[in-house]
């Protein structure tokens, strides 16, 4: 196992009616900037629960925080926390308000001339405000970790941030929230989840049982409980898909493990090319990157296979190319595009411009991933 320190300090409370705990999970003379969407919290009452159990402090709201948030927008947000002296950030809403929230609670205190350039280099923060978060679509685990996925629309660049003084301090996880969610935001949901348990499990077989086995729970609950929460959007669908997405991505699977992400620097490049849903530029790049890579990740594939799918076949090629057929087809399943050409005609050089330009060269668990590579990773996708 390879060294590792782990320390997942968000306090969850998960359940119907959590929302209520606000009232004792936010201290007294706190004042809450309140982080937003483009409005489903209002249409869905979760707005209504949120500003009741905090009547005990003062409250400034800030909506309009779009899917794959934008800079922007959230220096506009960050201008608001300086203006009214905020000094707690509640992200109210899906990963693109949670990320949202955690990089306003660093980016607001700092005094730097471009803060996007100064962080994007890996530079210090100063302060960090305490962030909360209300979850209404479970899919990034963005609730208990300390990632922000950050769209800078003038740079035309998509990177991920990570601060982990900005993981939320709690995290509210009620099920109920998600009756108002889209099929579309549900198939989204599941299959990033899923792809976030395969880039921390589908690398290379170190001595992890516990990360390995507890990934593979995982894998199986989100493909029993995907398609029925897409279908029928049941209370049971709705509490394994939540719980599962948060466990895929709290550290603690990944954690002692090597790590891949590569399916995820491409499919980030993807959304700030062709503004396509993160969940669907994953579900298009991973089964030709996992054959690219098959030979590579053979052992863990054939594990994924037996332990998974139950895949039986004894040639292991022959398992790993099954396995990885299987995944398409669970994707397909989920209503989620297999094919790039599925979503737009990609423009190859300038997915690798983006990849290169955000200093990712080279990706993958064996940093073996070069330029020629993503090429043909994306042709073999097409
Ligand atoms: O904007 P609002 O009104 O809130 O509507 C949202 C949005 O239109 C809607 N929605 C959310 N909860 C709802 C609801 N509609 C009805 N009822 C509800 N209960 O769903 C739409 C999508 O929301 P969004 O937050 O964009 O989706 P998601 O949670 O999939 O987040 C995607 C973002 O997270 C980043 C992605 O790159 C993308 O920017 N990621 C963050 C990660 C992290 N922090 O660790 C890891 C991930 O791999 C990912 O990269
Ligand atoms: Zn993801």
């Amino acid at each position: 196992m390879i060294s590792f320190r782990l320390n997942n300090p968000t306090e969850i409370l998960f359940g119907a009616g959590q929302i209520a705990g606000l009232a004792t999970l936010v201290p007294a003379g706190a004042r809450v900037l309140l982080l937003y969407g483009g409005g489903s919290i209002k249409a869905n009452g979760v707005h209504d629960q949120v500003t009741k159990a905090l009547s005990h402090v003062e409250v400034v709201e800030f909506g309009g925080i779009e899917s794959n948030p934008v800079y922007e927008t959230i220096m506009k947000a960050a201008a608001l926390v300086r203006e009214t002296g905020c000094n707690w950030v509640l992200g109210v809403g899906g990963g693109s308000v949670v990320d949202a929230a955690k990089f306003l609670a660093y980016v607001a205190p700092l005094d730097v001339t471009d803060p996007w350039e100064h962080l994007a280099r890996g530079g210090a923060v100063t302060t960090i405000l305490p962030v909360g978060a209300v979850l209404t679509l479970p899919a990034t685990g963005s609730e208990s970790n300390p990632v922000s996925v950050i769209s800078n629309k003038g740079r035309h660049l998509k990177l991920p941030f990570a601060q982990d003084g900005a993981r939320p301090r709690f995290a509210v996880l009620d099920p109920t929230t998600m009756a108002s969610l889209s099929r579309r935001q549900l198939e989204n949901g599941a299959v990033d989840a899923f792809t976030h348990v395969i880039e921390q499990y589908l690398t290379l077989p170190v001595n992890a049982p516990v990360q390995f086995g507890f990934s593979e729970t995982i894998l199986r609950v989100l493909i029993e409980w995907g398609p029925v929460l897409v279908e029928k959007n049941t209370p049971e669908a709705r509490e394994n898909v939540m719980w599962a997405a948060n466990q895929a991505l709290n550290g603690l699977i990944g954690s002692g493990v090597p790590q891949d992400w590569s399916t995820h620097m491409i499919g980030h490049a993807l959304t700030a090319l062709y503004d396509i849903d993160h969940a669907r530029t994953l579900s298009m790049v991973m089964p030709s990157l996992l054959r690219h890579k098959a030979a590579d990740k053979l052992p863990m594939l054939v594990r994924y296979a037996r332990n998974v799918w139950g895949i039986e076949e004894e040639d292991e090629a022959v398992a790993a190319e099954k396995a990885i057929a299987a995944t398409a087809d669970f994707f397909a399943r989920m209503g989620c595009p297999i094919r790039t050409s599925d979503m737009a005609e990609v423009d190859i050089e300038a997915v690798v411009s983006h990849i290169a330009e955000a200093g990712q060269l080279p990706l993958g668990e064996d940093k073996d991933i070069d330029a020629d590579a993503i090429r043909a990773i994306l042709r073999e996708a097409a």
